[in-house]
């Protein structure tokens, strides 16, 4: 590379939101995309499994309801599969450019959901991580925290409304999304620089404050750059 390049090109900031079903995280990565727009922040959205093509088709298999008795193994790859693409071909060259992602769920869903509430050795799924995607951490990830008797019932009210087909997970029973909470919970303990803990129980905009809040100094950085 030529001698000219700095030694560290502008690299976008990678952001995660997580929690259990019906938590509220879509909601409030859009409410965080909304802010960076109005701060004429560049950024990116994307959700897994998906975004990328080959990645939304993978979703397709893995929430329809014909597959219900997809086992465990098939499953955790092709959650990675999905990822794989959904790095290569998003995220990274959105970051490459010094934008910032928003990832609605990335490997530590994977973590909870397959690992906590699956039962499935994590540290398979963290060497398989290291493999779909070359290393690629989130610079910070919410997980957005409710009990999981609340979100059950946001969640049925939600499929009642809509008529998706996306309901596989949302009939899972109370004690598996309490094991899935326990894993963002040890996840946020083992690490605590990256991962945030934010109740979720309140209103939107108390949420999207906290959320706000964590972001700061991201957020104001990715300013700073941009006035130079
Ligand atoms: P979503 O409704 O947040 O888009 O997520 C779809 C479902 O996929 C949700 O029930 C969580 C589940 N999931 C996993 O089990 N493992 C994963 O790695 C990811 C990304 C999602």
């Amino acid at each position: 590379s030529s001698p000219r390049m700095p030694p560290h090109p502008a690299r976008g900031r990678f952001l995660t939101f997580e929690g259990i079903d019906g938590c509220g995280k879509s909601t409030q990565l859009k409410q965080l995309a909304e802010h960076l727009k109005c701060l004429r922040l560049p950024f990116l959205v994307t959700r897994e499994p998906g975004g990328s093509e080959t990645s939304e088709r993978i979703r397709k298999v893995l929430l329809s309801r014909e597959s219900t008795g997809m086992g465990a193994p098939a499953e955790l790859l092709l959650y990675f599969a999905a990822r794989a693409e959904n790095v290569a071909r998003i995220i990274r060259p959105a970051l490459a450019q010094g934008h910032f992602v928003l990832c609605d769920r990335f490997t530590d869903a994977t973590i909870a959901y397959q690992g906590y509430g699956r039962g499935l050795d994590l540290r398979l799924i963290r060497r398989l991580h290291k493999f779909a995607c070359q290393g690629l951490t989130p610079d910070l990830t919410f997980v957005i925290d409710i009990d999981p008797h609340t979100s059950v019932r946001r969640a049925l009210q939600r499929n009642t409304e809509a008529s998706r087909d996306e309901s596989r997970f949302e009939q899972e029973s109370l004690e598996f999304y309490q094991r899935v909470r326990r894993g963002y919970h040890a996840l946020a303990r083992q690490e605590p620089r990256r991962v945030r803990m934010i109740p979720g129980e309140d209103t939107i905009e108390n949420v999207h404050q906290k959320i706000l809040f964590q972001a700061r100094r991201l957020i104001a950085a990715a300013h700073r750059r941009g006035k130079r």
